[in-house]
């Protein structure tokens, strides 16, 4: 993929969010938006991506850095429109680029929309860009065609109520060459409602000057821009389905997808089936043939084994479990390693936070843990020991392996 470098624009305010958030870092199944662009612009092929920042510029910056290395920044410091924007890269970039530009809240953009788009592109197009047939076309600028070629894109503050009717929209992604891109930028004026520089305005002046603006239609889904928190509740529940066919094609049952949300790092293996209202967020592995939910919540590093059933209302964090264990019913573990065969009784609470650190808990093959059990960790259960229903081991009060305790606080009986 010779010279081509992203540019993803994502200084905005997201006002219409009405969020102390930047809009880029608002999450979509378990992750910022601004992650699932730059995983498919890398999946595409692209090196080089510069993001945009500008509000709550180190917020964001951070951000990004914590999930990928290599990513350029850029400040734009007044927040003037997407042509201002983007304007900010013009020492940063050869003559010879092409320029891939993306908006940062258009996060069902594919891999492979993004390949077609490079393969579509012709060598004396100026600009090349990602167009869609929207029923429903609100809010986005509509691509104005003459003689099927593309003239001008309006917004729809800007647009007359007969093209306010045109179902073709901006996907907001657009390819360009980057002499005439930049030529271009420095004619923009803030000649519109909202008293921005529109990048989208760069497609008229190309159309008077004659160069070569041409379009690849892609689907309805992943134009999809976030502006509003019902845009971003869309969004989350059509990358959360494509987070399901996938592990349907891997040979996962999810019972009800509708009530099912898995992050899409979450790595599950065969036959295992997933019951309904179930949440599963963060860095877990899970293996094969096991049972999760109803009603069950895996949250970040928990790594669990083969032939495990975690049933109702059980709610997990930071645990290693192995094959076959049972945590059935009603139950909170953290912080916890459970050998192979251990028996969690329903009611089961592990006290792994003192108020300052959280501590282990750490359970031996065939432990039985009798129901309503409270283990104040740091705690360690050996090997095949019972406890009685209702005991509370207090912490550092090791149970011997083999030995059964009861009570509160427990004592060996
Ligand atoms: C924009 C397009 C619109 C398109 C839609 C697709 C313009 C003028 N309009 O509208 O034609 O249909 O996207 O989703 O481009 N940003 C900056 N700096 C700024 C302003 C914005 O970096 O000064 C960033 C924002 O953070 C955002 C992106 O640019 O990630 C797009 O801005 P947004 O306000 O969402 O534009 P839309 O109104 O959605
Ligand atoms: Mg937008």
């Amino acid at each position: 993929m010779q010279n081509i470098t992203a540019i993803i624009l994502a200084a905005g305010k997201g006002v219409r969010m009405k969020s102390a958030l930047p809009k880029v870092l608002h999450k979509l199944c378990g992750k910022p938006l601004i992650y699932y662009i730059i995983k498919e612009i890398k999946k595409a092929g692209i090196k080089r991506i510069i993001v945009i920042v500008g509000q709550q510029s180190e917020v964001v910056k951070e951000a990004v850095a914590d999930l990928f290395e290599g990513i350029e920044f850029i400040e734009q410091k007044k927040l003037l429109g997407t042509a201002n924007a983007l304007d900010q890269t013009k020492n940063n970039l050869k003559k010879e680029d092409n320029i891939l530009v993306l908006p940062g809240d258009t996060p069902l953009i594919t891999a492979a929309t993004l390949k077609r788009l490079i393969a579509a592109r012709k060598q004396d197009n100026s600009c090349t860009l990602l167009s869609a047939y929207l029923s429903f076309p609100r809010g986005y600028g509509r691509i104005i065609r003459r003689d099927k070629k593309i003239i001008e894109i309006k917004e729809e503050r800007d647009v007359s109520s007969g093209e306010k009717k045109i179902k073709e929209v901006n996907s907001g992604v657009y390819l360009f060459k980057t002499r005439p891109l930049f030529r271009a930028l420095s004619q923009i004026t803030p000649d519109n409602k909202k008293r921005e520089y529109y990048l989208t305005d760069i497609i008229s002046l190309f159309a008077r000057q004659d160069l070569k603006i041409d379009s690849v239609l892609i689907f309805e889904n992943e134009t999809l821009g976030i502006n509003t928190r019902e845009e971003l509740a869309r969004a989350e529940k059509i990358m959360q389905k494509r987070i399901l066919e996938k592990l349907f094609k891997k040979g996962i049952s999810v019972i009800d997808p509708a009530t099912t949300y898995i992050s899409e790092e979450v790595k599950i293996g065969v036959d295992t089936t997933i019951y309904p209202s179930t949440f599963i967020e963060g860095n877990v592995k899970i293996g094969r043939n096991c049972q999760i939910g109803p009603f069950a919540h895996i949250r970040g590093d928990c790594l669990i084994g083969d032939n495990v059933i975690i049933g109702n209302f059980v709610e997990i964090v930071r645990c290693k479990i192995r094959d076959n264990c049972r945590i059935k019913h009603h139950s909170y573990l953290g912080d916890c390693l459970l050998g192979e065969g251990v028996n969690i009784g329903a009611g089961t609470v592990v006290a792994n936070y003192d108020g300052k650190r959280k501590n282990q808990t750490i359970i031996g093959e065939n432990v039985f843990i009798g129901s309503g059990t409270i283990l104040v960790a740091p705690l360690r259960i050996g090997k095949g020991a019972i406890t009685g229903a209702g005991s509370v081991i207090l912490k550092n009060r090791d149970v011997p392996a083999g030995t059964t305790v009861a009570g509160v606080p427990a004592h060996l009986i």
